[in-house]
């Protein structure tokens, strides 16, 4: 069994950039992610694993932190260096790897068994470091159901809509192509693939991630992004850029209102249990054990959140 990690907001931050890293440290999200992918230039990898491993080396991120580490794809001359180069001396302190641009389930597999690999080498708890599967290609959509169950050290999926966009060659209008400017579009446009990989994720027990909003100036655009792909079902989302953690903490937080609501739902229902009623009512509205679990949820986030404030 994983660990239930908080993850409202997800911090991409450049593995090339000290000033960034040591900043990141200071920051409130949930998840600070340290990419080697696509912030980090071709020739600036090298440089950007030792970094990582060096900023990682001093210690003591706050333990309520999750430190992750995106790694380039597995199609890609950069991702076994990235594994071995950054996993073997830091793997203690990295608790997922982030896999970016999956399109089938062999490459999860694959990165599975390198670090198992790797944890019984050096001595780790072998098993520890968890996988989040980023589905942004058409061919990574097609496979979600297989790309969701297909290693025991997965945790979530995480959407990427720019390359999903390049992906199926769809219209581009935004100067970030990070889900900004997408109002020439009458709906959600990311609707149907979100909710497929949402869908593939909760079946196998996942958390399902948004991608980030690339307008990081635009904070009433990135709240209703938030607000999407909260009603979506996702549980969080990355951000790019610090002003961007309290809006998706606050979006992927319970209210009081959603809190004091699902405490009543709860106690309402375990007092009709106790009659013998598996359904009741509060203000005109029909409680039944499906709406209790959703209710459990809220609290069990909830309870989470408490302990980070
Ligand atoms: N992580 C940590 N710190 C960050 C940050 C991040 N992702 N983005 C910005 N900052 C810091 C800046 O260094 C600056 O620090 P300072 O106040 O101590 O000088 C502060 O936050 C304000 O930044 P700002 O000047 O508004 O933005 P910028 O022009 O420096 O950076 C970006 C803008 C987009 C280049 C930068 O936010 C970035 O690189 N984001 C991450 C991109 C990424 O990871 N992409 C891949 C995943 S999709
Ligand atoms: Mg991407």
């Amino acid at each position: 069994m994983r660990p239930f990690r908080l993850r409202r907001s997800v911090l991409s931050v450049p593995g090339s950039s000290e000033k960034m890293l040591r900043k990141a440290k200071t920051l409130p999200a949930d998840v600070i992610m340290f990419d080697l992918e696509d912030s980090v230039p071709v020739d600036q990898k090298e440089q950007a694993r030792a970094l990582v491993n060096h900023i990682l080396g001093e210690g003591k991120w706050d333990e309520r932190v999750t430190v992750s580490l995106r790694i380039n794809a597995m199609d890609t001359p950069f991702a076994y260096r990235d594994v071995i180069n950054v996993v073997e001396p830091s793997g203690n302190v990295i608790d997922t790897i982030v896999l970016p641009k999956v399109n089938d389930p062999c490459e999860v597999k694959a990165l599975d068994y390198l670090l198992t690999q790797i944890e019984m080498n050096k001595g780790y708890e072998v098993g520890r470091i968890g996988i989040e599967a980023s589905v942004e290609t058409a061919q990574g959509l097609l496979k979600v159901k297989e790309i969701a169950f297909s290693s025991p050290r997965l945790e979530s999926l995480v959407f990427g809509v720019a390359d999903y966009a390049t992906s199926v060659s769809a219209r581009v209008k935004g100067t970030s192509g990070h889900g900004d400017a997408e109002e020439f579009y009458p709906g959600h446009r990311w609707h149907f693939p979100i909710s497929r990989m949402v869908m593939a994720a909760k079946a196998a027990g996942l958390a399902a991630i948004d991608a980030p909003y690339g307008f990081f100036r635009d904070l009433a655009g990135l709240r209703r992004s938030c607000e999407l792909a909260a009603a979506l079902g996702c549980d969080g989302k990355w951000a790019i850029h610090p002003d961007q953690i309290p809006i998706i903490n606050e979006v992927f937080s319970p209210s009081e209102d959603d809190v004091e609501r699902s405490k009543a739902i709860v106690d309402a229902y375990e007092e009709a249990r106790k009659e013998g009623k598996g359904v009741v009512a509060i203000d005109g509205k029909m409680v039944d054990g499906a709406t209790v679990r959703i209710a459990t949820q809220t609290l069990r986030a909830w309870e989470l959140i408490s302990r980070k404030v």
